[in-house]
């Protein structure tokens, strides 16, 4: 999706800190960034200029982390190296080479979260015009995640250190950064906790050897047209998650 442009403000280097918050424009800003965020799932096939691609990662990595221990590895992907990766995720996914170096389960929902999952679901997939029932379709549209649905760029997350879930938080704080900082330069995104259920296919095409994947990230330039990106996710109501204590 496009956004607000914004100037190159500082890079990961420069401290983080000390520029002044709180005004009319910034509360404008975050709110754009914030709600101008969403989950894209149909892309342009344009690259994103290199020295995009250095602005945003170099403000992901301003993200806040325990102690400032910046326990993140992010592997940034795009070109030839992109196809095949694509190809050998699609290869793993159909043999069913499950390796997620994070156990997942759906018994780890609350009801309530079911709930939400399912009106997630049937949004974007009634978006689609694929059924409840159509567990072909819906097979179908897997496979074209783990093309990173034709995004021309993708990043790996991964958590290092123990890996354990302490650095995972910190982890998940640079993801949302990350996002931000995409929003705030019109690159559209959408993390996938799936692409990181093939963890061993991602080390192995990108010789990583340290870290745990905790989530890979689709991202370029939003096709706007597309069915897929016409989904308006709503949320919890403020009291349903949030209790103030006076
Ligand atoms: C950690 C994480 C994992 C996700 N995994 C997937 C995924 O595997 N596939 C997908 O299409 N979307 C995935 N999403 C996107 C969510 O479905 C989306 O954020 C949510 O429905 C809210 O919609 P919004 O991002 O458009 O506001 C993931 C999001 C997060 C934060």
């Amino acid at each position: 999706m496009s956004g607000p442009v914004f100037p190159r403000t500082r890079t990961s280097e420069a401290p983080t800190g000390g520029m002044q918050t709180g005004g009319t424009r910034t509360r404008e800003y975050a709110e754009q960034l914030i709600r101008g965020r969403r989950a894209t799932r149909a892309f342009r096939p344009d690259p994103v200029p290199e020295d995009v691609l250095r602005v945003v990662f170099s403000l992901a990595g301003a993200a806040p982390s325990n102690s400032n221990a910046q326990p993140w590895r992010v592997e940034v992907v795009g070109g030839a190296r992109r196809r095949r990766l694509a190809d050998a995720l699609r290869t793993a996914h159909s043999e069913r080479r499950v390796t997620a170096d994070y156990p997942y389960s759906e018994n780890m929902y609350a009801p309530v979260h079911q709930e939400r999952r399912a009106a997630f679901g049937a949004g974007l997939y009634g978006a689609l015009g694929i059924g409840p029932d159509d567990h072909p379709a819906r097979a179908a549209y897997d496979v074209e995640s783990m093309g990173f649905y034709g995004a021309p760029h993708a990043a790996f997350l991964f958590v290092t250190g123990d890996g354990g879930p302490r650095l995972a938080a910190d982890v998940g704080a640079y993801l949302q950064t990350l996002l931000l900082a995409m929003t705030g330069y019109g690159v559209a995104s959408c993390p996938q906790g799936m692409l990181s259920f093939y963890a061993d296919t991602v080390r192995d095409q990108l010789g990583v050897d340290e870290g745990k994947l905790l989530v890979g990230i689709s991202f370029g330039y939003a096709d706007e047209n597309a069915a897929a990106n016409r989904v308006a996710t709503g949320r919890a109501a403020l009291e349903a998650t949030t209790t103030f204590h006076p």
